[in-house]
């Protein structure tokens, strides 16, 4: 089934391989995200994508871009919350209180305003459905993230929240809590430990995480075939993904019979 589809923060990393599973899939997909060099690399890698400039930490910016995602995509099925900066490494009584905030705008303020102004919409669509990025860190906390991992276990919540709110509105609400994801994000995070000496000499960042438990982005993007209705989203798509990385799944009243412990 062809969907509207608005992906946020998603002209790279697992948000890009998120809308590219979707577009194979004959969706309509609309992304966003904060620099306009990474969109205009991502629209030329896959043709038909829609996209504009959107600070996920600015309420004005999101406020102006929903509406126009939904007017570009004629409407809306679904909405993949991606946006999250992973913020500062630090011990609490060491950590910046701004740049404590700056995670909150952007990962936890910013999925709320998003998601307010999509549920309208969302709530004309015959199958809508909402996916929001956590993580393993908001689950089981990482040590010296606790900004990151506040911000990703309230998002638990707020799926869950979702899930029994829009219930009656057939609109079902998932969170995904992978764990380390190779990719750029994972090699930034990296360098400064192997700056430090900490892995063996001549041995890159990336290639450590390559090598390491990492989910691959391909695996995660195909999790959100749970974004689409039951008799598309195979069970086993789902199923397979499960030993590399923490699923929460949160059925509503409406959708039971989608639920894959
Ligand atoms: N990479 C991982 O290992 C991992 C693990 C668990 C969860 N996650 C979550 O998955 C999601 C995507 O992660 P990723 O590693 O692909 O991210 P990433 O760091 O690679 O960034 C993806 C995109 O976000 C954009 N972006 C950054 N700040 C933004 C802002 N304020 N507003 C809008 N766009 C912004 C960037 O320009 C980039 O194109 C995040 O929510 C992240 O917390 C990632």
């Amino acid at each position: 089934m062809a969907q509207k589809v608005l992906i946020t923060a998603a002209a790279s990393g697992i948000g890009l391989e998120i809308a590219r599973a979707f577009v194979e899939a004959g969706s309509t997909v609309f992304i966003t995200d904060i620099h306009q060099q990474t969109i205009d690399a991502a629209t030329i890698e896959i043709p038909g994508l829609l996209a504009t400039l959107c600070n996920n930490g600015k309420r004005s910016d999101i406020e102006r871009m929903v509406p126009e995602a939904v007017a570009a995509l004629g409407g809306l099925d679904v909405l993949v919350n991606n946006a999250g900066i992973a913020g500062p490494t630090a011990p609490v009584e060491e950590m910046d209180p701004d740049k404590w905030e700056e995670v909150m705008a952007v990962d936890l303020v910013g999925t709320f305003n998003v998601t307010r102004l999509a549920i309208p919409h969302l709530k004309k669509s015959s199958a809508g459905s909402i996916i929001t990025m956590s993580s393993l860190g908001g689950r089981f906390g990482y040590p010296n993230r606790s900004p990151y991992n506040v911000a990703k276990a309230g998002l638990i919540g707020f799926a869950k929240t979702l899930a029994i709110e829009l219930g009656d509105h057939n609109i079902r609400s998932n969170a995904i809590a992978p764990g380390a994801v190779g990719g750029q994000r994972m090699c930034w995070q990296a360098a400064p430990k192997q700056q430090a000496g900490a892995w063996k000499k001549n041995e890159r960042p990336c290639s450590v995480f390559k090598r390491s438990n990492s989910s691959s982005i391909r695996k995660i993007s195909h999790l959100f075939a749970f974004s689409l209705p039951p008799m598309q989203a195979g069970p086993s798509r789902g199923r397979s993904s499960l030993s590399t990385m923490a699923r929460l799944k949160l059925p509503n009243r409406m959708n039971r019979s989608n639920f894959h412990g």
